[in-house]
């Protein structure tokens, strides 16, 4: 199968690229720095020309209002572009519960991104993935001042992004969705508390006060990006993982 990977040398991207290119496909890794630009279309034709399969794993340069514009756009291009090379399926990386949100324009944004998509004139899957365990330090940095890291209570059910990547590995080789496959880690914690076991066994010093309005978790009410009932659950445990 060719498979070409917008997004391809990102952290997803690239991991992703390496599993589909071990399992036997033809890959092509494309972004900006490949010559590849969504936001432009430059570029496009040639990375999907003779592709089956198009996996779009791009992140906008921003979590604030200007992630709509880029999602609209990078989206309406790659349609535009896949209709006219012929391609037979789309997927798309995002987010676990982000329709449950209203405060946060980067979920805003993405829900943009799922329904052009869903609307569009190709064949479609969607991959939601809750918050990997690799962004948890990440998101941490976003709220530390000085020996303090500010989180909310927000729950969130972390999961590891190898996990993430057999999703989208089986879903890019199999038959189209066209709809929804969440998937999320098996535990659920929440981020001031996932701030404290991440810290311990880091034996960083900064420790972790709660503030229910830090950071852009803050919005995210009560379970709503914890996996639904129907999600994949991950076998990888976050204290597993840590060590
Ligand atoms: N972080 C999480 O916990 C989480 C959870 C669930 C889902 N997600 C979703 O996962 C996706 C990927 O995240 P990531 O961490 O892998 O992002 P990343 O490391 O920032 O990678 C983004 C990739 O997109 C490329 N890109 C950006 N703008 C582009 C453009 N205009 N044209 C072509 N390529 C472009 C980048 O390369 P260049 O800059 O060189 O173009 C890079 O290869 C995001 O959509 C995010 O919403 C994240």
């Amino acid at each position: 199968m060719k498979i070409a990977v917008i997004g391809g040398r990102g952290f997803v991207g690239s991991r992703l690229v390496d599993r589909l290119t071990a399992m036997g496909h033809e890959v092509g890794a494309h972004d900006r720095s490949s010559g590849v630009d969504l936001l432009t279309g430059n570029g496009l034709r040639g990375a999907l020309e003779d592709a089956d399969v198009v996996v779009n794993t791009i992140d906008a340069p921003s979590f604030d209002a200007e992630a709509g514009p880029f999602f609209h756009s990078t989206t309406e291009n790659l349609l535009r572009a896949a209709a006219d090379a012929g391609v037979g399926h789309i997927v798309l990386l995002s987010i676990v519960g982000i329709d449950r949100v209203t405060d946060v324009d980067y979920y805003t944004a993405k829900i943009l991104q799922e329904d052009l998509l869903a609307n569009g004139p190709i064949p479609y899957s969607i991959v939601r993935a809750t918050q990997f365990m690799e962004f948890i330090e990440r998101i941490m940095d976003w709220t530390s001042e000085g020996d303090t890291v500010r989180l909310p209570t927000t729950r969130i059910q972390p999961i590891a992004v190898a996990e993430v990547v057999d999703a989208l590995a089986g879903v890019a080789t199999g038959p189209p969705l066209n709809g929804t496959l969440n998937v999320a880690g098996p535990d659920v914690y929440t981020l001031d508390e996932i701030g404290r076991l991440t810290l311990r066994a880091h034996h960083d010093d900064r420790h972790v006060v709660v503030d229910e309005s830090a950071g852009i978790f803050a919005a995210v009410p009560e379970d709503a990006i914890t996996a639904p009932a129907d999600a994949r659950i991950g076998g990888t445990h976050y204290t597993d993982w840590l060590t």
